[in-house]
């Protein structure tokens, strides 16, 4: 990629995992990026090159550009160098289920009146936000101030990918000299761009992920149908995906969706209808899908090993997914709480995630290897679909376990390998073997 020398340099405030991304990334197309962060240690980190998030290709990215990324407390760092100011700050659920937006007006207050500056907002915030931030910029004397919304589409595993790559910019604004500066800055990469108000680009974003969720908690339901008519949930989602109008990415059944943006983006977004006089049936039944497939897996445990009371299982993978050590929302946090209540005892090993897991989860033994977790188990649950454990070797995994129950959460194994292994294998949404019609030739 070239790196352009007339790059404006711009400021990103909150370093977590979207605002180093989002530095990381605009230092590799040649900005300078001021990066500021209230929280000294993780500053003091920066500066000695220690990235605070698991992201591949991350810390390379941040040490290529060591010379343009500068890492502050200081907020007037990045007024003083920069135009724009990204907002990339946490908006964490609370418990009425709206966004809580107190960081955010944190860094609004913090700003001085200026006619030269903009802020950017990047953090995940309710339809209507911008136009609150607007008007307590007014009430403060501060109208000069500029607002661009700018929501983000970044993957936890992929992110550095998806910021380089990106299958579109979404740009909300008044029309003004900000919005054009933001379009340069993503021009090098040359993404379809959606330029409009700034309302519309915040709803761009909720609903983005809504409806990925609402096509998660579908095709799970379709895997819910499967089991009881005998069909292969994973036959029907290729089919199913193969038409346009559909496609075929989302349509993986499993134990359920986790992570930092679905489960709190739908219901910020079902919370915010119910603000505004709208009752959004479709998101109830979308989340409300989502908590019973994470405890699916319980039943198909019972049935093969009856009573769970003194049984050892073992959870292959406790992150939300592959590729990060995030655990917030992650299906595993309830299935090892609810095996714990029937009385299993718990054994768990994940490549990256255990010092994200220990911090949430009580009681569970955490192994070294998936092979450490097999030896001695009467069960297994493939929660997250690390690529290390279709590799395992299933013969050995068979004769050091004492049950033989292998339940796959993300129909992610090779089901004949496993069962060739003498193994019992249950996916999600796919008939057992016994019920299975001989394979056709084409
Ligand atoms: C999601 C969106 O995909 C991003 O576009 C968005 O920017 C981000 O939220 C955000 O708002 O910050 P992320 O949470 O990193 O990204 O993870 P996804 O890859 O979307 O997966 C979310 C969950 O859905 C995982 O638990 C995954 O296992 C599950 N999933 C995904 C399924 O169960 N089935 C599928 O077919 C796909």
């Amino acid at each position: 990629m070239s790196h352009p020398t007339n790059r404006e340099p711009i400021g990103v405030i909150g370093t977590g995992y979207v605002g180093l991304v989002t530095a990381a990334g605009f230092a590799e197309l040649g900005n300078d990026v001021w990066c500021i962060d209230i929280d000294e240690a993780k500053i003091e980190g920066l500066k000695q090159g220690r990235i605070p998030i698991w992201e591949p290709g991350l810390a390379e990215l941040v040490e290529r550009h060591r010379g343009r990324l500068h890492f502050s407390t200081d907020l007037a760092d990045a007024l003083e160098h920069a135009r724009l100011l990204f907002v990339a700050v946490g908006t964490p659920p609370t418990y009425s289920g709206d966004a809580d937006l107190s960081a955010v007006h944190s860094v609004v207050a913090a700003m001085p009146a200026s006619d030269r500056h903009a802020l950017v907002m990047k953090s995940t915030v309710p339809v209507g936000t911008g136009a609150t931030i607007k008007r307590v910029f007014e009430e403060q004397g501060k109208a000069g101030f500029r607002y661009v919304s700018c929501p983000e589409f970044l993957k936890e595993g992929s992110a550095v990918k998806d910021f380089l790559q990106p299958d579109r910019v979404v740009i909300g604004d008044d029309g003004d000299w900000a919005g054009d500066a933001v379009v340069d800055l993503y021009a090098p990469l040359e993404a379809p761009l959606v330029r409009t108000d700034i309302k519309s680009a915040e709803m761009v974003k909720l609903a983005s992920n809504a409806f990925l969720a609402t096509k998660i908690s579908f095709i799970n339901e379709i895997a819910n149908v499967c089991e009881e008519t005998g069909a292969d949930v994973v036959e029907v989602a290729r089919g199913m995906g193969l038409d346009d109008r559909i496609g075929p990415k989302f349509l993986q059944a499993g134990i359920g969706f986790g992570g930092s943006c679905f489960p709190k983006d739908v219901t910020a977004l079902k919370q915010l209808a119910g603000n505004s006089g709208y009752h959004f049936q479709l998101l109830n039944s979308v989340i409300e899908v989502n908590e019973l497939q994470k405890r699916r897996v319980m039943a198909k445990l019972e049935k093969n090993l009856g009573s769970l009371v003194g049984k050892e299982i073992g959870l292959l993978g406790l992150a939300f997914k592959p590729n990060t050590d995030d655990m917030r929302e992650a299906s595993s946090l309830v299935l090892s709480a609810r095996l714990q209540a029937a009385g299993a005892r718990v054994r768990a090993y994940d490549p990256v995630a255990e010092d994200e897991a220990r911090k949430l989860i009580g009681g569970v033994e955490f192994k070294t290897s998936a092979a450490e977790v097999a030896d001695g188990a009467d069960a297994l649950v493939l929660v997250t679909e690390w690529p290390e454990f279709a590799e395992l070797d299933f013969s050995a995994v068979a004769a050091s376990m004492r049950g033989n129950t292998v339940i796959d959460g993300r129909n992610f194994l090779d089901a004949e390998k496993v069962r060739d292994a003498g193994l019992a294998y249950e996916g999600i949404g796919r008939p057992a073997l016994k019920d299975r019609e001989p394979a056709r030739t084409a």
